[in-house]
């Protein structure tokens, strides 16, 4: 096969992107971006801040031109995300207590409920543990609201859209030996012993020089999985975009049956949130990179 999305399906796997809405005029970025992948995650537009800028007035008017812009080219769409710390409107961020809980299970309900059978896969709860070696959750107006927000926010989520896989999605979780991928281990742990609704894991794997790619990342997505939650990578960028790791990542997730696909967090190093890096597949005038051949080519081989 000769683009990513239609390689990966070999396996029954999907090859997804980050899409963002204000770049959809940009031909040259919609060419490579209708042409080589199957999956797309609105790189903002589904967030808090955008989808419910004022409490209780949602605005979907982003959020459904990326939605339209991937179906109407015949891509699935990874919902990113419902409750998080980041990105929260000026009114959420000013919510504590329950009046805060009651606003995120309105929000998820909101959110889920307008893209009901039109997104299968939503991260759910985004980034709720704290870097270094605690292992603790994350500080957040959240956190703060009581430690059972995450599984009351995937209960909500449940009952808003039955279909939808809901996935805890994170970064620096990709290291087994890390703290905070055990953390995040031990939660899904406990939420699959007692019945909490989480059907999948997203590793964000956004890999630099601090938290480089280490071969370990196998083990964790097979571990994860034997919990009996499926696994994807969600957010893939490589600092450098380094051929051999790229292709390493690939390789584990094909090396896990439970492994959904990947998703690469935007098209050309230009559209990267860390440009700087340079760490995606295609070049600012939109050639391949040596890591797009060594994607594929992993793609291929499985
Ligand atoms: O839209 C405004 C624009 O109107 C304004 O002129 C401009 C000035 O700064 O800001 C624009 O908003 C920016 C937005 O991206 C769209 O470009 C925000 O400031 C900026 O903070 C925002 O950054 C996003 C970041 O999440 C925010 O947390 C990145 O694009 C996005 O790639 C990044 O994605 C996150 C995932 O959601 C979660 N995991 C980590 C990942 C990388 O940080």
């Amino acid at each position: 096969e000769s683009t990513l999305g239609s390689a990966a399906k070999q396996s029954g796997r999907y090859f997804g992107t980050a899409i963002a809405s204000g770049r959809l005029g940009d031909s040259a970025y919609t060419t490579i971006a209708a042409r080589e992948f199957d999956s797309v995650t609105a790189e903002n537009e589904m967030k808090i801040d955008a989808t419910e800028p004022q409490q209780g007035r949602f605005d979907f008017t982003a959020a459904d031109r990326v939605h339209a812009w991937a179906t109407q080219n015949g891509k699935q769409v990874r919902g990113h995300t419902l409750a998080w710390h980041s990105q929260q409107p000026g009114w959420m961020q000013s919510l504590s207590g329950s009046a805060l809980r009651q606003a995120m299970n309105n929000h998820i309900t909101g959110v889920m409920t307008h893209y009901k059978g039109k997104v299968p896969q939503w991260d759910v709860v985004n980034e709720a543990f704290a870097d270094g070696t605690s292992g603790a959750r994350r500080d957040s107006n959240l956190q703060r609201s009581g430690n059972d927000w995450i599984e009351v926010a995937f209960r909500t989520a449940r009952t808003a859209d039955p279909a939808a896989k809901l996935c805890y999605n994170d970064y620096n979780i990709e290291n087994w030996t890390w703290a905070k991928t055990q953390a995040v281990y031990a939660m899904v742990k406990d939420f699959k012993q007692r019945g909490v609704p989480i059907d999948c894991v997203g590793f964000q794997s956004h890999f630099n020089n601090d938290s480089p790619y280490n071969s370990n990342f196998r083990t964790t997505l097979q571990s994860f999985a034997a919990l009996g939650v499926d696994v994807a990578v969600t957010e893939l960028d490589i600092q450098g975009a380094s051929s051999t790791t790229y292709a390493a990542v690939t390789n584990d997730c094909l090396a896990v049956s439970r492994c959904l696909g990947i998703t690469v967090w935007g098209v050309r190093d230009t559209d990267s949130w860390r440009a700087e890096h340079t760490p995606l597949l295609f070049n600012a005038d939109g050639s391949k990179k040596p890591a797009y051949t060594s994607v594929l080519n992993a793609l291929n081989a499985a």
